[in-house]
């Protein structure tokens, strides 16, 4: 019999065609379809990726071949989609968020434990270097107790596909925190008890951040968001739509703990470490940017305008870092010849989620993972809304080993 997976992409838009080829070309995978509400633009997946289209995602949800779903709708449309797809018995793999609302999340989290169903949700930002990096460091101990980092994501409003629609572009930027907030929680293994957040109300009154102009009558383009950590550290998460310049980024900028620190700029990252010599405490500097940066910002660290280039997104869509390389062995033989994106994290990403559903296994980036770097941000707004006061932060808990169908 073949067990292989069918997978149903709903939502063609821009993000998607990264993913399409990758999920057609993984061994564990029999057939892809492909939908969207607009028939035009899931005629260009089809046509792009020979691929075949359902017309509705209501007739996705009805064909019993079809055993996984892979969500690409708009960010705050997730639950729907995701929840629909759960009760009708699919695998869903689903783009970042998790969902708008803290609700929403508990109730994903709940359908994947009662059914035991896979769900995972793409946070690329999990395989980027730097997290990478802090997480191996973290876990040999280099840093000790872990007690503040600082995890952010730059991504101007303008050049975002939401960014220009109507009650969309004013979306608060802390209901899209799982770049930031996976960083950070998933180097130091923790998740948010606690949350204070401000944020900076934009002035331009360009009809996005404005009261009566968005879906959420929401007026910050940046949101700071302050995070009591359940093992006793403190974690600041930026969340910025407006700042000086176009180019999206996410990073963690810098991580401390009792016994050491890494801290980042501008393609350098430094692992910062005290030793005793001669009776006296010396500062041990490294400098780790070799191991951290991708390959391509290592082959070119020596041109002039090595710096400004990273900063325009130079090497780091296909690259790979050699953090990254010991995770990317276990890829199929098939993806060798595919395209990757987003600091070479696509591919990690769709193996995850195929292996898990095929093999029965939890994925790392589970419903109750998700819940963690979701919830935080979606707090954090209602406490940027009323100035700033301290929330509890609702926690789903770690995920069960549960025998999953
Ligand atoms: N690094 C990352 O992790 C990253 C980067 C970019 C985008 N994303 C995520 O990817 C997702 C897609 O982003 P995008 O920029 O491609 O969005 P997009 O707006 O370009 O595309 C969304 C598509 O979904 C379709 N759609 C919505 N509801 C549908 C339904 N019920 N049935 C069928 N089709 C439906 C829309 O018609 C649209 O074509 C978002 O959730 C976003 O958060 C993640």
């Amino acid at each position: 019999m073949d067990n292989r997976m069918t997978v149903a992409f709903v939502g063609c838009g821009n993000f998607a065609k990264g993913f399409v080829p990758l999920f057609k070309a993984h061994p564990f995978v029999k057939k892809v379809y492909v939908c969207d509400l607009v028939a035009e633009t899931a005629q260009k997946y089809a046509k792009a990726f020979h691929v075949e289209i359902i017309d509705t995602y209501e007739q996705v949800l009805a064909n019993p071949n079809i055993t996984c779903v892979a969500n690409f709708t708009q960010r705050h449309i997730h639950a729907d989609i995701v929840i629909r797809a759960l009760k009708a018995g699919k695998h869903v793999y689903s783009a970042v968020p998790m969902a708008s609302a803290v609700e929403e999340c508990q109730e994903i989290v709940r359908l994947v434990k009662e059914t035991g169903l896979t769900y995972l949700m793409g946070e690329t930002c999990y395989y980027y270097p730097c997290a990478m990096f802090c997480r191996e460091t973290y876990a040999a101990g280099k840093f000790g107790d872990f007690t503040y980092g600082a995890s952010q994501y730059y991504h101007h409003i303008d050049s975002i596909s939401y960014g220009k629609r109507p009650n969309e572009g004013g979306m608060p930027p802390l209901l899209y925190p799982t770049h930031s907030t996976g960083m950070i929680l998933s180097a130091v293994h923790s998740y948010a008890r606690k949350v204070v957040c401000f944020g900076y109300k934009d002035r331009t009154k360009d009809g996005r951040f404005e009261t009566g102009k968005n879906q959420w009558d929401n007026e910050f383009s940046n949101q700071y968001v302050l995070m009591e950590l359940a093992n006793g550290g403190t974690a600041r998460v930026t969340e910025a739509r407006t700042f000086g310049w176009y180019k999206p980024s996410s990073y963690i900028s810098a991580l401390y703990g009792t016994q050491g620190g890494y801290e980042f700029s501008n393609a350098q990252h430094i692992l910062v470490q005290s030793a005793w010599e001669n009776d006296k405490e010396k500062v041990k500097l490294s400098d780790v940017s070799d191991y951290v940066n991708t390959d391509g910002m290592v082959e070119n660290k020596h041109d002039a305008d090595f710096k400004e280039k990273v900063a325009n997104g130079e090497w780091q869509w296909n690259n790979v870092a050699a953090v990254q390389q010991k995770e990317m062995q276990r890829l199929p033989q098939a993806f060798e010849t595919e395209p990757n994106g987003h600091m070479a994290t696509h591919k990690l990403l769709v193996d995850d989620f195929c292996r898990a559903v095929f093999k029965k296994e939890m994925p790392v980036l589970n419903a109750w993972t998700a819940a963690r770097y979701t919830i935080p941000g979606l707090v954090a707004i209602e406490s940027a809304k009323q100035g700033g006061i301290p929330l509890d932060v609702p926690d789903c808990g770690d995920p069960p080993r549960i025998q999953r169908v």
